[in-house]
């Protein structure tokens, strides 16, 4: 396989763009590809929190925003939640941390155990997989936190393959206000829910592994000791699709990126508790750590 540029030994095949690609071309190819599509995320000036897990995705996610943040007028920063989670999070922060450094972007980690007495396997929710509680605490601090530290918009490194896995399970399941919400820009519906931006829509995560590891950073072998280590089913029917039609997977986000499905007013009020937005009178964070009254 030869670099569709210059002819070197390519090290990564992009058939549903009908090129293959050196490690020097594939950089520069990911960076305008991605620069393109966030440019019409952002704004001159923009202040913007990047979620990063410690996790292949989100480090990629760091790495475009220290060069775009060269190119453009933008002023990222990086936001970590420390779970608590045994075997796990220590390492996925002092990742985190050493991400900061190597960038000198400056990281602001929120230790769930540290500010609420609670790491998230305190927090079950009856027999559900601790999974089901730290979505919603993590959705909850990934907007309460950066917007206090001034945050314009939150940047998250939700993945292209994230998003037609989804979209299977959102479709069959018709969850179309879900399906709604698999946009790349999600506006504040509320003066204090941020502006959600996805720059890695349509970046596979095999696109996401080769950007951090042709740009010399290491790539994390930690996961979660509650996430699957086998690919779900619609995973797997999407890559057989795509080997057979390369290209499918990019035709579901763009379907994604312009499909507008109406979805009703979600009325949202304040937590009755916290103050921050919701659609009940306590808010599911306040529930799930057990908040009674106001701190
Ligand atoms: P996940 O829901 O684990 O697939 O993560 C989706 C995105 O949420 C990641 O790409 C990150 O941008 C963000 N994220 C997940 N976990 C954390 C965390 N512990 N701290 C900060 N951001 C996170
Ligand atoms: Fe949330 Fe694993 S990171 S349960
Ligand atoms: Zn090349
Ligand atoms: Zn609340």
């Amino acid at each position: 396989m030869q670099c569709s540029v210059c002819g070197k030994e390519a090290v990564i095949n992009l058939p549903a763009y009908h090129k293959a690609l050196c490690s020097e071309h594939f950089v520069q190819w990911y960076y305008e590809k991605t620069k393109h599509f966030t440019k019409k995320l952002t704004r001159p000036g923009d202040r913007i929190a990047l979620a990063v897990s410690g996790g292949k995705d989100s480090i990629a996610l760091a790495l475009f925003f220290n060069e775009y943040r060269k190119e453009l007028d933008v002023d990222p920063f990086l936001f970590h939640i420390d779970l608590g989670i045994p075997d796990y999070s220590k390492v996925a922060r002092r990742y985190v941390e050493k991400l900061s450094s190597e960038l000198g972007m400056e990281l602001f980690v929120y230790d769930l155990k540290k500010e609420t007495g609670k790491a998230l396997v305190d927090l079950r929710r009856g027999s559900r997989p601790p999974c089901s509680a730290c979505g919603i605490i993590k959705r909850y601090l990934m907007n309460k936190v950066p917007r206090e530290l001034g945050a314009d918009s939150l940047a998250t490194g939700h993945n292209l393959d994230d998003q037609v896995e989804n979209f299977f399970k959102n479709w069959t399941s018709q969850h179309f206000d879900w399906l709604a919400k698999q946009k790349p820009f999600l506006p504040g519906e509320h003066p204090k829910l941020l502006p959600k931006i996805k720059p890695l829509f349509e970046r596979t995560e095999e696109e996401n592994m080769a950007y951090v590891k042709y740009n010399g950073f290491e790539l994390p072998t930690f996961r979660c000791p509650f996430s699957h280590r086998q690919r779900s089913k619609w995973r797997l029917i999407a890559d057989e699709i795509e080997s057979r039609n390369p290209g499918f997977k990019l035709s579901v986000v763009k379907a994604l990126e312009n499909f507008d499905y109406p979805v009703g007013v979600t009325g949202l009020r304040e937590c009755s508790i916290c103050g921050e937005p919701t659609s009940q009178d306590v808010c599911s964070f306040c529930k799930i750590i057990g908040k009674t009254t106001q701190p």
